[in-house]
């Protein structure tokens, strides 16, 4: 099934939205260094917290906010007072492959901004990946497969937990990501809680080995540069907007197979698709 495009066509670092005061975790990072210079770009009003200011460009730094602090560290309190005052939220902070460390972190984000009244609540953007969303109408998602669980439950988790919770969440679910040019918002394909690729509906019926091969083989349609996955949060930052509360899927355009090395589940027999 593919999944309805929900945004309207636009560049990676021009949007008509409203000036924003947007709070950015993990600014540094590959995916948050796109959010931040895009935000900037776009003339939102720019905080972020990072562990080592001096990772900033220095061009930036004059322009936005800048906390310090380990989100390992921070007392909740703490947090939730930096959180207070911003409209939206974006975590770009952590990694899957730290395990309990990640789903630790994003549940002391959600704790933090929980603590706030209902009214002084940002928007907030979770990271999650493919895995973490329906593959077709099979019901089942990546991370209840054999070899993707192993590296990607955290995302499981982490749904679970933001599911639970009253924010006006949403969790990005891109496949890996890879820094090259943006493909701009009207080209990409955008789902929302289902992957954003045709997945046949007999794949209902496959056991979770062969179900795992077709997922595999999706990925690289699903290998999308930062630059897009960037623009698609700051695009949709508004309270209650279509993707609230919706896991949300970006694949390349109908055709196209991006590559990175490092996509450590697919199955030896999908390895040369998805190289
Ligand atoms: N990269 C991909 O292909 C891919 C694909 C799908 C989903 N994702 C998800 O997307 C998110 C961002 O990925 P990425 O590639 O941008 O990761 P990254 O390059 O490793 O960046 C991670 C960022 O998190 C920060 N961070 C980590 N622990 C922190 C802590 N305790 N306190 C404060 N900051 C902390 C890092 O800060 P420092 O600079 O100080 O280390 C860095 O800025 C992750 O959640 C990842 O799981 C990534």
């Amino acid at each position: 099934m593919i999944a309805p495009r929900l945004s309207k066509p636009s560049t990676p670092t021009i949007h008509s939205d409203p000036m924003k005061r947007i709070l950015i975790l993990g600014a540094t990072g590959s995916l948050g260094r796109h959010v931040l210079e895009q935000a900037v770009a776009a003339g939102h009003q720019v905080s972020v917290l990072v562990r080592n200011p001096a990772k900033l460009p220095t061009e930036t730094r004059a322009l936005i906010t800048v906390h310090q602090a380990d989100l390992g560290q921070i007392a909740t309190p703490d947090l939730a007072a930096l959180v207070r005052g911003h409209d939206a939220l974006i975590n770009c902070a952590g990694m899957v492959t730290e395990g309990q460390v990640f789903v630790d972190l994003v549940g002391h984000i959600a704790e933090a901004v929980e603590s706030l009244p209902a009214m002084e609540r940002p928007v907030c953007w979770f990271l999650g990946g493919a895995a973490a969303l329906d593959i077709g109408n099979t019901g089942r998602k990546g991370v209840t497969l054999p070899k993707v669980r192993d590296t990607y439950w955290p995302h499981g988790k982490n749904y679970e937990r933001i599911c639970a919770s009253p924010l006006d969440w949403r969790m990005l679910c891109p496949g890996p990501m890879v820094e090259q040019p943006a493909l701009g918002q009207g080209r990409m394909r955008i789902s929302t809680e289902h992957l954003p690729v045709h997945i046949p509906g007999l794949a209902r019926a496959l056991p979770a080995p062969l179900l795992l091969l077709v997922f595999a083989s999706r990925i690289p349609q699903m290998i999308v540069p930062y630059a897009d996955a960037a623009a698609l949060m700051l695009a949709h930052l508004e309270p209650a907007d279509a993707m609230s509360r919706h896991r949300v899927g970006l694949a390349l355009p109908e055709g196209m197979r991006g590559k990175k090395d490092t996509w450590a589940a697919r199955p030896a027999a999908s390895s040369s698709a998805a190289a």
